[in-house]
């Protein structure tokens, strides 16, 4: 059951009353956003790891290096950067219209006053972990595809211990994901 939709003439912003099938991001929460090309959803961490394809020997270690693809708005970036004191920034690469989406968020919060609570705080979560990538300081953010990214940037060529990739760029091609997997991974 939806309860709220901002429709923009670039995407939208869905909050559902209920759980539902028909968006990607409802497997996790209410909130679904769609920057008219992808759904951006916001996994936990505890979802990732549940995730069949998730590395099996991932730890956290400050030494090494992370870079997530299509993590959209997931919690790994955040628990990485605020529960680490990392060597290196850990890197971050996703197509999605960051700047919609913000947006979008920024609308949800402005038109929402009447939410649930629970709502405006997912909300303001969100918009945090889109923040967060554009903190240069904090995460190295590449906004394109995981194949551009590594053929237009040579230092990400081998410079990863871990590649986590949760439905991102290995839900749109398994092949040129697993092509690119080989070429950033040390
Ligand atoms: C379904 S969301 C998954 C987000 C997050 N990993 C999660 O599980 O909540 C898909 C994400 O993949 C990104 N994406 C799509 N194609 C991509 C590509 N070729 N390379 C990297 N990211 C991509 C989208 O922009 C979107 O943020």
């Amino acid at each position: 059951m939806k309860d709220f939709i901002i429709s923009h003439p670039m995407g939208e912003l869905r909050i559902y009353h209920e759980p539902t099938k028909a968006f990607l991001s409802t497997q996790t929460g209410k909130i679904s956003l769609c920057d008219g090309n992808f759904y951006i959803t916001n996994r936990s961490l505890s979802e990732y790891r549940s995730w069949e394809r998730f590395p099996k020997d991932f730890i956290f270690d400050c030494n090494k290096q992370y870079v997530e693809s299509g993590g959209g708005l997931s919690q790994l970036m955040s628990i990485l950067t605020n529960n680490f004191n990392l060597k290196n920034r850990p890197i971050a690469i996703d197509p999605f219209n960051i700047s919609l989406i913000i947006e979008l968020l920024e609308l949800g919060l402005e038109n929402g006053l009447s939410f649930k609570k629970t709502y405006r705080n997912e909300i303001r979560v969100y918009l945090e972990r889109a923040n967060l990538l554009l903190d240069d300081t904090k995460v190295k953010f590449y906004n394109t595809t995981l194949s551009e990214a590594v053929d237009n940037n040579p230092e990400l060529v081998h410079c990863a211990d871990f590649l986590i990739d949760v439905a991102g760029a290995s839900m749109y091609s398994m092949e040129t994901y697993n092509n690119y997997r080989y070429k950033i991974l040390k």
